[in-house]
């Protein structure tokens, strides 16, 4: 089968390539992919920037697609099923945090960025009805993240005021668009003013631009502040985001794309008594509970653009430069 693999034969580190389709084991299945969706995981796995990373392995956690084999202890009611991927494996029983098996599909393990995947029958949930393939490959890794973070970790509510940072992120997208639906008042920033303006017309109240030196000060006039805020960059934005909480306000963080923080004002944060809880993306409880949100709400993930598997490397330069909005996606078809 095609598949797209990490190599450092070649200067671009990704190429497709044929791999040998692997062997099922008894609780394992067969999914012929339709659609796979990149996260920046996959990028950081390209530029080296990931723990215990292995050429040759197939990248990408996101998929749905079709179950075409089941191995022996699977129900067979599975065959033929359109089913999403669930990426985060051995999570573990603690709702709190992973277990010390927590794997994530897509590297040591192959992924989904090829023409099919194998992975454990548990992993498989009913592909949302109201989505289209691209929709519903879109929706696992990020969906998940974002739905532990805002409410999880967030507990977001009804008439709180919410930010989302970096509303261009795959991740950002679901966690504006899912405390939109819980009833917050959600704000948003993006270091691009088209991006603002396209979360204006997605029931985002007000955005501000990251890149203004006095976007925080702006921010807090025309808000008051933040009950929750929910990030993804962490660097020397967090001063900004310390000074934007509310009293006794929260800031949730599932990644650190500039780095740690530098001389952050830690007095501000017992001061105001305000949490800093971090979140990597969520129990299989998290998963259902995502899933059965997205389709009663009917949300549709937003995608940025698809591409073919042979260009892949078209699609993982567009995530490098953070041009996209929303999830960016590899269709099989
Ligand atoms: N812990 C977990 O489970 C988990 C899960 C998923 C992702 N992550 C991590 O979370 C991060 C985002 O992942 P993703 O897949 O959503 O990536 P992505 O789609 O590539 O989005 C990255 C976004 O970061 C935003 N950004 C860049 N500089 C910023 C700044 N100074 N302030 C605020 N936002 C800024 C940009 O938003 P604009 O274009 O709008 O400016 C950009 O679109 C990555 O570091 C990833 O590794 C962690």
């Amino acid at each position: 089968m095609k598949g797209l693999i990490l190599t450092d034969k070649i200067s671009d580190r990704i190429a497709v390539r044929d791999v040998e389709l692997p062997e099922l084991k008894d609780d394992e299945v067969l999914v012929e992919i339709r659609a796979a969706a990149l996260n920046h995981r996959d990028q950081w796995c390209r530029e080296g920037r990931y723990p215990n990373i292995q050429n040759g392995v197939i990248l990408g956690s996101d998929g749905a697609g079709v179950v075409k084999k089941l191995g022996r202890d699977v129900d067979p009611t599975w065959q033929e099923k359109e089913v999403i991927i669930n990426p985060a494996m051995n999570w573990g029983e603690n709702q709190k945090a992973q277990s010390k098996d927590f794997q994530i599909l897509g590297m040591p393990s192959h992924g989904t960025f090829a023409e099919f995947v194998v992975v454990k029958g548990d992993r498989l949930y009913t592909k949302p009805e109201h989505l289209s393939w691209e929709e519903a490959a879109a929706l696992p890794l990020g969906g998940l993240t974002a739905y532990r973070s805002v409410f999880f970790h967030g507990k977001v509510e009804k008439g709180q005021k919410v930010l989302v940072t970096g509303f261009g992120g795959g991740v950002a997208q679901f966690a504006a668009q899912f405390a939109v639906a819980a009833g917050a008042e959600v704000f948003v920033t993006s270091g691009k003013e088209e991006k603002l303006s396209i979360a204006r017309q997605q029931g985002v109240k007000e955005g501000f631009n990251y890149k203004k030196e006095n976007w925080a000060e702006d921010a807090r006039k025309v808000t008051g502040g933040f009950d929750l805020v929910i990030d993804s960059a962490v660097g020397d934005t967090w001063g900004d985001l310390l000074k934007v909480l509310k009293p006794g306000g929260k800031l949730v963080f599932y990644g650190a794309t500039l780095g740690n923080p530098t001389g952050l004002d830690m007095r501000r944060v017992f001061w105001n008594q305000l949490t800093i809880q971090g979140s990597t993306m969520g129990s299989d409880s998290n998963f259902e509970e995502m899933l059965a949100f997205v389709k009663s709400t009917k949300i549709v993930p937003v995608v940025d653009q698809v591409f073919k598997l042979d260009d892949a490397l078209q699609a993982f330069d567009r995530m490098k430069a953070g041009d996209q909005i929303g999830k960016i996606v590899l269709s099989m078809d």
